[in-house]
């Protein structure tokens, strides 16, 4: 069994997904990681963003793999974790031009399909196109400007420049951010994260 959780940068994607996957007992595999995990990789490698070629080949000679845990996803490099480093602002603002690449998103999907079922798999197409036949689809959105407010606890920068940078990636994201048809979509700027969860685990148990 598979349950895909999409939506919008910072509407809550990876709590509410640790949420459900901690109440349903199964893991729950975040796929920003990998697209987040391939931005640093390239900009630590001194490579430019745009030139996927390099990009892939550089990849392929850094395994990265992402260990899907209920508790937390982390992401190793080798032998070396890497998790703590993915989410910063450098990251935020390279990782739309990466995960644009075909090829890219092509080493992500590869590795997300090889994963055990079952689990919670947290992204932007994960219902669309990593796993169209998954029978239970949700899509989260929130406004920009509480989106900002939330990220605003994990970032340095102010909320302005936080709801300017997300609606950004929001516009860079746009070819992959349109829920499934089939998807349930939940406004979560009135709800509580623990209210998100339970709607969803109330609609998964329907
Ligand atoms: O979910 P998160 O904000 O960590 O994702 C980081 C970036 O990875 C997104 O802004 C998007 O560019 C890319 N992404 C994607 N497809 C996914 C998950 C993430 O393109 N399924």
């Amino acid at each position: 069994m598979i349950v895909t959780i999409d939506g919008v940068a910072a509407s809550g994607k990876s709590s509410v997904s640790g949420g459900v996957a901690q109440a349903l007992g199964i893991p729950y595999v975040s796929s920003g990681l990998l697209y987040r995990a391939a931005t640093l990789l390239g900009l630590e490698g001194g490579l430019d963003l745009q030139d996927a070629p390099r990009l892939l080949d550089h990849l392929r000679a850094h395994p990265v793999r992402l260990e899907p845990l209920a508790a937390g996803n982390r992401v190793w490099l080798g032998e070396q974790e890497i998790t703590d480093r993915l989410h910063s602002t450098r990251i935020d603002r390279g990782v739309s031009v990466v995960a644009a690449h075909p090829a890219v998103r092509a080493w992500v999907d590869e590795q997300l399909r090889a994963l055990p079922e079952p689990f919670v798999a947290e992204g932007r197409d994960m219902g669309t196109n990593v796993f169209p036949h998954a029978p239970h689809k949700f899509y989260l959105t929130a406004s920009a400007r509480i989106r900002a407010e939330r990220r605003s606890q994990e970032r340095p920068e102010n909320i302005p420049e936080i709801e300017a940078a997300l609606l950004r990636r929001d516009e860079l994201d746009r070819g992959q951010i349109a829920p499934a048809p089939d998807a349930r979509v939940l406004d979560t700027g009135p709800m509580t994260l623990d209210q998100v969860i339970q709607t969803i685990l109330a609609d998964i148990r329907g």
